[in-house]
This record gives structure tokens, C-alpha cells and sequence, in this order.
């Protein structure tokens, strides 16, 4: 299989036909249908196919409890198949077609690697089912809980037990697992840049390697009010939910500004929901990211204040401080690339979460030409995705070869 026919099977999986938009969620009959294709292409190729505690897959060229044994963990790279809500076709795919594509590089090149080879998809990296991004990371390293995993729902108000349940695995089978983490000698995510940086330099840069991760969380605001008729409550007879959440969503902007930080509210719930109801309650959901931890916390303080104010509530979902990716490995990886940037990324990743947890950890960034990503119009040219192969097969080459 090569990389364009990849690309071409996972197409329309989960594919909006009028927006063009992707929605793979975790644990959904899409979702099911990218695990299927996984396993296949690990088959097919005759990796061995693992699904470890969380429901992650993955895929070993070579056997990586031995090659523990030996004191060689294995080198890991990957990505995730699910996307959020309209999400475009590079964020996560094409980690993991460029992983298997570059394993497929190397057994054609006759390479025989000296520590095993490993290649991930990580279930619910968005978290746009269940809220919490990483989900599939964070459990396999305990950065959150099982319990608390188990019991988040989704907007039609189905845990993710529930949901583990119909998917057909047992809900208390999710856990850390440190078994599997222990394999991880090395994680290298190829992700698709999710800004501009590439795509302005005034030299062609189809590849960059990640230095950092910015501090980022997610908090839940809720505000409260009493339903009642448009038309015939008077303004001064009103307890309108969506004015407190009004002012939070205003706040937010002017807190970013302040602070140096950005700040998102893009998924709200009103109940009850009418055009002609004053709104009983407003939960939605606030993203605060910036390079200083401490700026990003006055933005959710700032906001808090104003909720507060109307009576309403914040109540943090997850929070990721700053993470730097292993700097002697992106320097190497950096020269064995031939200088390549070093670039910081505002999204979060699995590779951040593996990072938190000790795994010395990498990522190398494809040129985006829109700059544009969780968006339909999110972008690579085929030719900048097979010269990121051919950087990832580069680097597995060196971290593997040792
Ligand atoms: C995930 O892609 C995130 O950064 O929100
Ligand atoms: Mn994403
Ligand atoms: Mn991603
Ligand atoms: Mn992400």
C-alpha cells in the first residue's frame, strides 16, 4: 500500500458530504471503521497488533517486550484517526499513514532496525465526543483518571463506559498502562502544521521539528437563569442565562488581549434551547492557550470573575502546562535533517502527554499552505506529505539504527 492509497481508502470515512468536513469520533461506528482499517494494514504488513488498556493500537516491527529485556525500547511514532466536529483530513491521519509509509520505506530499503519499531493510533485525541483531548494518552499514563474517564459523557448524555460497553470492550478494562508506556524508548509524531510559520519563510521548508508545547486547558461555564416567554416577559422580569455567558465570551477576548494569551468559546449548549425561550442555562466551554502558564491562568481567572459576577460557575475540564519536547532529540533530529526549523505549537498532542510522562518525545510539523486546521480547509500538498515521510523514515533510520 503506499502512501496515496492510503489516503485515498481513509477518505470518505466519516466524510461530510456538504461541508467536506471530516467527524471521526471515538467510539463511534467511524471511529470503528479506522480501527478496522489499522488493524488491517498492521496485518497486512505482519506487524504484531496490540490494543493496550485505553484501547489504543499498536503496531511493532519486531518484538518490543524482548527488546526491553535487552535494555533497547523501541522507537514509536503515530498519530490518531479522529477528528473534531468538521475537522479537516490531515490533523491525525497523516501521522499515522506517514508512520506505516515509512515503515514501508524502510523494509524496502532492506533496513534492519536494531530496536523495534512501533506505530500508534491513539484513541479520542480531540476529545470531541467526550470533552477531555488526549483521552487515550492520558489514561495510558494516568494523567486522568479511569473513573473520571468512564463517566464523561457526550452531548447526548452517553458516558464513555457506556460508549467502551456498545463498541464492544469492557469498560473496566481502562486504566494506566504502564506495561505499554515502558515499550516507548522514543515517540516521534509527524503532525500537519497547524499555522503559517512554514509556509511564510522565504525559503521551500516542507518539514520542522517541535520544540514546546503551550500551556493549554479547557474549562466548562455554566450560568443560570429561568426559562420563560419571549414575548411576554417584560426586561425587568428576566433571569436570562445567556447575558452572564454573553459577558464571559466578551471577557475572554479582552482577557487574551490583555494577558498575551488566545482564548476560545467555539461549543455551547443553551437549554432549553427554543427561539422564543429566555435561556434557563448556558454551559460552554472556554480554551485558554498561551507560552506563559501564568497568563493563561489570569485569562481563566479574568473570566471567572465575570461569571462569578452572574452568579454562574467555571469548573476546569483539563489542563496541560507547559511541555517541552526533548531538546537533545529535536537538535539531532534537526541536523540529521539537514537544519530543519525548530518551531513551538499552540495545539496539544499524544506526544505532549507521553512528554509529561517522561517519554523522551518529538514531533516534526508538514508545511500547511491555508495555515488553516480543525477546518475542512486544512491542507498538504501530496508532495510535502512524502517528503515528510521521507523525514520520518530518515529519523527512524538514525533513532532506530543505534
Ligand atoms: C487538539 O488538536 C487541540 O490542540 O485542541
Ligand atoms: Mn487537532
Ligand atoms: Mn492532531
Ligand atoms: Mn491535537
Amino acid at each position: 500500500m503506499t502512501f496515496s492509497s492510503m489516503w485515498r481508502d481513509l477518505a470518505p470515512v466519516g466524510r461530510d458530504a456538504s461541508s467536506g468536513g471530516y467527524r471521526r469520533f471515538a467510539w463511534t461506528r467511524e471511529d470503528a471503521t479506522l480501527r478496522e482499517w489499522f488493524a488491517a494494514e498492521a496485518q497486512r504488513r505482519g506487524l504484531d497488533l496490540t490494543v493496550d488498556r485505553v484501547g489504543n493500537q499498536w503496531a511493532w516491527w519486531g518484538d518490543p517486550d524482548a527488546a526491553l529485556a535487552a535494555g533497547r525500547p523501541g522507537v514509536v511514532t503515530g498519530s490518531h484517526l479522529d477528528s473534531v466536529p468538521d475537522g479537516g483530513a490531515y490533523d491525525g491521519p497523516l501521522g499515522v499513514v506517514s508512520a506505516l509509509a515509512a515503515v514501508d520505506a524502510l523494509r524496502d530499503s532492506g533496513f534492519e532496525p536494531d530496536r523495534p519499531i512501533g506505530v500508534v493510533n491513539f484513541v479520542d485525541e480531540e476529545g470531541a465526543r467526550f470533552g477531555v483531548a488526549c483521552a487515550g494518552s492520558r489514561v495510558l499514563t494516568g494523567a486522568m483518571t479511569a473513573d473520571r474517564a468512564r463517566s464523561l459523557t457526550d452531548g447526548d448524555g452517553i458516558s464513555m463506559a457506556e460508549a467502551l460497553s456498545a463498541a464492544g470492550r469492557d469498560p473496566h478494562e481502562l486504566g494506566p498502562d504502564s506495561e505499554t508506556v515502558r515499550r516507548i524508548g522514543t515517540f516521534v509524531e509527524l503532525h500537519v502544521e497547524q499555522g503559517r510559520h512554514l509556509s511564510t519563510l522565504e525559503t521551500d521548508t516542507p518539514v520542522a521539528v517541535g520544540s514546546d508545547i503551550w500551556p493549554h486547558g479547557r474549562w466548562r461555564i455554566r450560568t443560570l437563569g429561568e426559562a420563560n416567554h419571549a414575548g411576554t416577559t417584560r426586561l425587568e422580569d428576566r433571569d436570562d442565562a445567556m447575558l452572564g455567558f454573553a459577558a464571559a465570551v466578551i471577557a475572554a477576548r479582552r482577557a487574551a488581549e490583555t494577558h498575551g494569551c488566545v482564548a476560545t468559546l467555539g461549543k455551547v449548549a443553551v437549554a432549553p434551547g427554543g427561539v422564543n425561550a429566555i435561556a434557563s442555562e448556558v454551559t460552554g466551554w472556554l480554551d485558554a492557550r498561551g507560552a506563559d502558564e501564568d497568563a493563561v491562568r489570569r485569562v481563566v481567572a479574568d473570566v471567572t470573575e465575570v461569571v462569578e459576577e452572574f452568579g454562574g460557575l467555571v469548573v476546569e475540564d483539563s489542563w496541560t502546562g507547559s511541555t517541552p519536547f526533548d531538546p537533545g532529540l529535536a537538535r539531532r533530529i534537526a541536523t540529521r535533517l539537514g537544519g530543519i526549523p525548530v518551531i513551538g505549537t499552540g495545539a496539544g498532542h499524544d506526544a505532549g502527554i507521553l512528554a509529561n510522562a517522561g517519554v523522551p518525545t518529538a514531533m516534526l510539523f508538514v508545511r500547511n499552505p491555508t495555515g488553516i486546521s480543525h477546518s475542512p480547509e486544512e491542507f498538504a500538498t501530496s508532495q510535502d506529505c512524502l517528503v515528510g515521510v521521507d523525514a520520518l523514515a530518515t529519523v527512524l533510520t538514525d533513532l532506530a539504527g543505534e
